[in-house]
């Protein structure tokens, strides 16, 4: 797919489909008005007679409109000027998508002036629309022996004026740079348990640093990781035939000797819960328990592609959960990376168990930040449902900073406490700490299970579990989130540092 900026009269624009916006009450926008004058009144005519009233998202398809040249107008509804927010223009965005997929049209131009969100600028409303346009384009069919047909449509342009083109190249570049990270987060998790597994990761995440001169990939295998003594990493793949494997991706775009900011996802490519094993029902969406790898996977693609300048560590801890002769039993006392024993009374909380020692290990990177990425637990979706990020952090100024960063992405987050109050809940009687702290506020006792193992840097938790995947009818399926509010994170760290 081609993303372009254009410029030039609206009424002359060659295209097969000319998205033109309506505002609330059948108010022309600017680009409306003028292929209205171009088609001497024949558009303010139709909305006039009440086919389309200008709510968010509602469409109408003309054809062959006089004095038109694209072949198609689509008239879209932009609603409301005070409703114009990031969901709303979504929703623009999706309709406007399968109005041109309906018709196959090949080329599209969209010409919004701007209007899409309020409070948005120019910038913004450009990377949104082709983030949301290029992931309205994207088809699960790997596994399918019937592939999708392909679509037809190859270019999608943004109609913009001359001044605005500037900027717009680079909202279309960093909008690019991010679908394909989010593709790249939706294919990994989409994928299932018995193809996506540890060793696939691997391979996946060599295959970019192959594509890119910045990038260089290093994979420890079950032997190196002994060696280091990450043993809670190690046993909660024990009960696995698939080994467990330690991605680190390092991306030198930054000068030499600036510090390095890491992250670090979890990547359980299945997660049946071992000996605490999970119900049935359902358990098939476990294999999306590798989401936090795979938004740090596509989050490094995002940054490869556009070359940012800065040092960054992916970090991604990958294992199967299973149960079997071999596995871990509750009960069982690891001995960490850190040296702190950890007794694992619940096998099922294994993500915390993988998370710590390669919170241990990002420390040889002196990091200046470090944040982690997981669908950590089902307790942050009866918190915050499936609309928000949970983020826990050690650091204000951090854990800020990604908040803002949620926002500037239309990927929010929300914070929780992680006060000393929570940590009694993890004593044991029989090791350092235990791996579960009881039913009360569970994603908050899970992240200061992590906070024991992330003293010495700044470090905030993003805890994704009610936003990584879809688990309904057509829609289901991963997300790609949280790539965008990670891709900004490191946009902004980048435009500062
Ligand atoms: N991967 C799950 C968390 C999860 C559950 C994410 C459902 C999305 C939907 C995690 O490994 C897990 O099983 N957590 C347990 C923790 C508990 C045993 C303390 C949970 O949330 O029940
Ligand atoms: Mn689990
Ligand atoms: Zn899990």
């Amino acid at each position: 797919m081609d993303f372009e900026i254009v410029n030039g009269d609206v009424a002359t624009c060659e295209t097969e489909c000319l998205i033109v916006g309506i505002e609330a009450d059948g108010q022309l926008s600017p680009s409306a008005s003028a292929l209205d004058k171009a088609a001497q009144g024949y558009i303010a005519d139709i909305v006039g007679g009440g086919d389309i009233q200008g709510k968010t998202a509602e469409t109408l398809l003309l054809q062959k409109v006089p004095g038109v040249t694209a072949r198609r107008v689509l008239l879209i509804g932009l609603g409301k000027s005070e409703e114009r927010n990031d969901r709303n223009y979504r929703k623009i965005v999706k309709s406007a998508m399968a109005a041109i997929k309906g018709v196959r049209a090949q080329s599209a131009v969209f010409a919004l002036d701007g209007l899409g969100s309020k409070d948005d600028d120019q910038y913004r409303q450009i990377r949104h629309l082709i983030e949301w346009a290029g992931s309205e384009l994207y088809i699960y069919d790997e596994t399918k022996s019937k592939k999708a047909d392909p679509i037809s449509l190859d270019k999608i342009a943004i109609l913009l004026s001359e001044d605005d083109s500037e900027l717009g190249e680079y909202a279309v570049l960093d909008g690019v740079a991010l679908v394909n990270g989010i593709s790249t987060a939706r294919e990994l998790g989409n994928l299932p348990g018995n193809i996506c597994t540890p060793t696939y990761l691997a391979e996946q995440a060599l295959a970019l640093g192959e594509e890119h001169d910045a990038l260089e990939v290093s994979i420890l295998d079950e032997d190196e990781m002994e060696q280091l003594g990450m043993h809670s990493l190690l046993s909660v793949g024990h009960g696995s035939d698939q080994p467990s494997k330690l991605i680190v991706m390092h991306y030198k775009g930054g000068e030499e000797g600036a510090k390095n900011h890491v992250l670090v996802g979890k990547g359980i490519t299945f997660d049946t819960g071992g000996i605490s094993l999970k119900g049935g029902a359902g358990m098939d969406e476990m294999k999306f328990d590798m989401c936090g790898a795979a938004s740090v996977m596509g989050a490094m693609t995002a940054l490869c592609e556009m070359n940012l300048e800065l040092n960054v560590v992916g970090i991604v801890a990958a294992a199967e959960n299973m149960p079997s002769g071999c596995a871990t039993k509750p009960g069982d006392i690891v001995t960490t990376m850190s040296g702190q024993t950890v007794e694992i009374l619940n096998t099922d909380a294994e993500g915390r168990l993988v998370l710590c020692d390669a919170l241990t290990y990002a420390e040889r990177f002196e990091p200046e930040t470090v944040v982690d990425v997981a669908t950590l637990t089902g307790a942050c979706i009866v918190a915050l449902g499936h609309h928000a990020t949970g983020l826990l952090s050690n650091d204000d100024a951090l854990a800020n900073s990604l908040l803002q960063a949620g926002d500037q992405a239309a990927d929010k987050a929300w914070r929780l406490p992680l006060w000393d109050e929570y940590q009694e809940q993890l004593d044991s009687n029989f090791a350092d700490i235990a791996n579960i702290g009881g039913p009360p506020a569970g994603t908050v006792t899970a992240a200061c299970f992590l906070s024991r193992f992330t003293k010495s840097y700044r470090w905030a938790h993003l805890d994704i579990a009610g936003v990584a995947w879809n688990s309904k009818g057509k829609d289901k399926g991963a997300t790609g989130r949280c790539v965008p509010l990670l891709s900004q994170h490191l946009m902004n760290l980048a435009a500062t540092d």
